[in-house]
């Protein structure tokens, strides 16, 4: 793509000669990481390819199409299940050190269970596996990007205590598979979507939306997974094989609107992230205080002979507690809150978690992508990352997302706008001790957005999904990666 690069040299020089004063060269340190994401469901297709059978987002779909928002599913994406070695391609010309994927459950293991492995599925990853490894890119593996398997669902799903055995069981046969050669693990993405969106509201499959219970019997229940495929992994693979797991949490940072809303910004960034990160990552475990303590108050108020959040046993507390070798972050922006209080009179219905009682909103004068959600906020980017240093005691964390959404076209410098102010953020949170390890897009090419399908693009690569074999075209912010993971600098 000849256009495309003439344009970045382009960019990279008018760059140099209108910023070359303000920015210096700035260096991510030694042995820094580069990496794109991506999750099966949103790239893969293939959706019943050799003997894989349903899973929620199959079912969710098929069952009402227009749910999404351009009616459309991921039954064929962007056909990286056929595709996949364009996309290894792809990897080489980034240049990328690793490359961060999630297995289909379904596709390893068509009833849900041990009993058989579908030898087709997993042929494809080793496949899969074997090519990156042959280019040197580290495979950097998820375990669970959200596409649990239906019949576990129709079952409860991740309201059912037994999908810890469930998960782990799943979890034993992937390492089993490719524990030789696959040194970074992830067992789950982003708990808070799983529990929050699945099940305590309608705005992701299942859409359970037993709001104010199903979010928390899915917490409880997907904390202990996580451990279990975590021990799993530490005590019968990691001797032999002696790579690494860990969890990806997804962490917005909530900012004070005002000096008097700090209270209300810690309960929010309570409610959104550490929630989760808390249990593993605190010196005292278990959920955190005030998330326990409100959720305790108010279900009583309500009647409740019990909180609606199922308490860890202090046994529970330590079979979680330091369960992740880093601290997997997705980041994407930022949010302003003050307390919902009808006292001082800006009362709302509360939309999202009544436990919460703020309200959280993003002016409309801030830059934003196409998703709703997808504000530019770098600087709540930098504040996130020195909270965690300080909350958590400087733990190791790699990005695991961070990206940015448009309507498409192969013009993006919105989106190289976008990447440029996040990693220098970052550098500004490395250059103050932040343990920052890697770093990756979200995403290598664009991908079915889940609820809003393919009218949102987040891709490096533009997929053209009019054509059959779903033909990627590297964007201008490709080539501006490219030359970051080159030089390991942001230097344009
Ligand atoms: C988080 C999720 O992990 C991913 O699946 C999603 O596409 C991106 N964020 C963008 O919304």
């Amino acid at each position: 793509n000849l256009a495309g690069f003439i344009s970045f040299l382009i960019t990279v020089s008018e760059c140099k000669t209108s910023q070359s004063d303000r920015h210096n060269v700035r260096k991510f340190p030694e042995g820094f990481m580069f990496g794109t994401s991506t999750a099966a469901y949103q790239v893969e297709g293939g959706w019943d390819a050799d003997g894989k059978t349903e899973n929620i987002w199959d079912h969710m779909t098929h069952a009402d199409p227009c749910l999404i928002a351009d009616c459309s599913n991921g039954d064929v994406a962007g056909d990286s299940y056929h595709q996949y070695k364009r996309d290894v391609e792809m990897m080489r010309e980034l240049g990328i050190d690793f490359y961060r994927f999630s297995i289909s459950w379904s596709r390893i293991l068509p009833t849900s269970f041990p009993d058989k492995i579908n030898e087709a599925g997993a042929q494809h990853y080793s496949d899969f596996i074997d090519e990156m490894l042959k280019y040197n890119i580290e495979p950097m593996v998820t375990l669970y990007h959200w596409d649990l398997p239906q019949r576990l669902q129709d079952l409860g799903g991740w309201a059912n205590p037994h999908i810890a055995d469930w998960f782990a069981d799943y979890a034993r046969v992937v390492y089993r598979l490719y524990g030789d050669r696959v040194k970074y693990w992830i067992t789950i993405n982003e708990p808070k979507a799983v529990c929050y969106q699945g099940y305590g509201s309608d705005t992701k499959a299942p859409r359970v939306n037993v709001k104010g219970v199903g979010e928390y019997l899915c917490a409880k229940n997907l904390m202990l997974a996580h451990a279990k495929a975590y021990h799993i992994y530490d005590q019968e693979f990691r001797p032999k094989y002696n790579g690494s797991i860990f969890i990806s949490l997804s962490a917005q940072y909530f900012e004070p609107e005002t000096d008097k809303e700090i209270e209300a910004a810690d309960i929010s960034n309570e409610f959104e992230w550490s929630a989760w990160a808390h249990p593993i990552f605190s010196e005292t475990g278990d959920f955190p205080k005030v998330f326990k303590e409100r959720i305790a108050a108010k279900s009583a108020e309500q009647g409740f002979f019990r909180s609606r959040l199922p308490e860890f046993t202090p046994e529970e507390v330590e079979f979680v507690k330091g369960t992740s070798d880093f601290f997997g972050l997705n980041h994407y922006s930022t949010y302003l809150v003050y307390k919902n209080d009808s006292e001082v009179g800006r009362y709302e219905i509360p939309s999202f978690n009544d436990d919460r009682g703020n309200i959280h909103y993003q002016p409309d004068h801030w830059e934003h992508g196409a998703s709703d959600f997808l504000k530019v906020v770098p600087w709540g980017f930098y504040k996130l990352l020195t909270k965690i240093r300080k909350d958590y005691n400087n733990p190791v964390v790699i990005i695991t997302e961070n990206g940015y959404s448009n309507h498409g076209g192969l013009d993006d410098d919105d989106r190289i706008a976008y990447q440029r102010k996040y990693q220098s953020a970052m550098l500004d949170a490395i250059d103050e001790g932040s343990n920052i390890a890697g770093y990756s897009v979200w995403s290598l090419m664009d991908n079915f957005e889940w609820m809003q399908g393919y009218t949102e693009r987040f891709g490096l690569y533009e997929v053209d999904y009019e054509s059959p074999e779903r033909t990627r075209t590297p964007r201008k912010s490709a080539f501006v990666y490219k030359h970051t993971v080159r030089t390991r600098a942001l230097d344009w």
